[in-house]
């Protein structure tokens, strides 16, 4: 972390304020505000720097302001922000979700996914995010626009064995074990109000 320009505690700042953010904003606040100070928040999504900034009040301090992502500069100079944190995503994915033709008119309008595209107009892509450097979309591949239905050509030709998955993504016994136990502790901790470890109800050791 550089110096303070004022020689007092550094003033931080986040972008990006989701789970990670948490981390950060509480070594701040609580384990190092003796050494830190956290100055602000920016992120594209301001229910995010609430659900913080609740916490933080919460905690017996004041809210901090808060800057949305296009602001982030004037942010920069307006807390005089000596460090600044980035725990923003990297990565954007995004895949429109397949309307069955039959309960389209009820959920989105007439627009299908597969036929006519859905009203965001089903699309995919996958943005590169690098820090401190303007965004790049990647080439995607053509794909079909049907729908997975719960077992797809792609998914059938694995299972059936007629293919490999090129990406070994195929779960195997364990992992449907695990995905159950994970099932289990819900329902015990639905039961019985505490928190459920998965690995107290049941040892699974690695056998492949
Ligand atoms: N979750 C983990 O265990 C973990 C561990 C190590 C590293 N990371 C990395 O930390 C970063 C944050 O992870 P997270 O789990 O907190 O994600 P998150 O989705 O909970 O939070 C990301 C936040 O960034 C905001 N954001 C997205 N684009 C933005 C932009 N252009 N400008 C400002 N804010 C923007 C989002 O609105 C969101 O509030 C990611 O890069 C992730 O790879 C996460």
């Amino acid at each position: 972390m550089p110096g303070s320009t004022t020689g007092a505690r550094p003033r931080c700042a986040i972008v990006g304020t989701g789970a990670r953010a948490g981390m950060s904003v509480r070594a701040l606040i609580e384990d190092h505000a003796g050494t830190a100070e956290l100055v602000a928040l920016c992120d594209v999504n301001p229910l995010r720097m609430d659900v913080h900034n609740r916490w933080i009040v919460a905690a017996g301090h004041h809210p901090l302001p808060t800057y949305p992502a296009g602001d982030l500069t004037a942010m920069l100079a307006t807390e005089r922000v000596d460090a600044l944190i980035v725990a923003s995503v990297e990565l954007e994915v995004v895949e429109s979700d397949h309307v069955s033709p039959g309960n389209a008119g009820d959920l989105k309008g007439a627009a299908i996914a597969g036929v006519d595209g859905t009203p965001e107009q089903g699309r995919t892509s996958l943005t590169l995010r690098r820090f401190w450097e303007p965004p790049v979309e990647l080439p995607l591949p053509e794909r079909p626009r049907t729908g997975h239905g719960g077992a797809d050509a792609r998914m059938t030709a694995v299972l059936m064995g007629a293919e490999k998955d090129p990406l070994d993504r195929s779960a195997t016994a364990r992992d449907g074990g695990l995905a159950l136990l994970t099932g289990l502790a819900a329902n015990r901790s639905m039961a019985t109000g505490g928190s459920v470890r998965v690995a107290d109800l049941l040892e699974l050791t690695r056998t492949e």
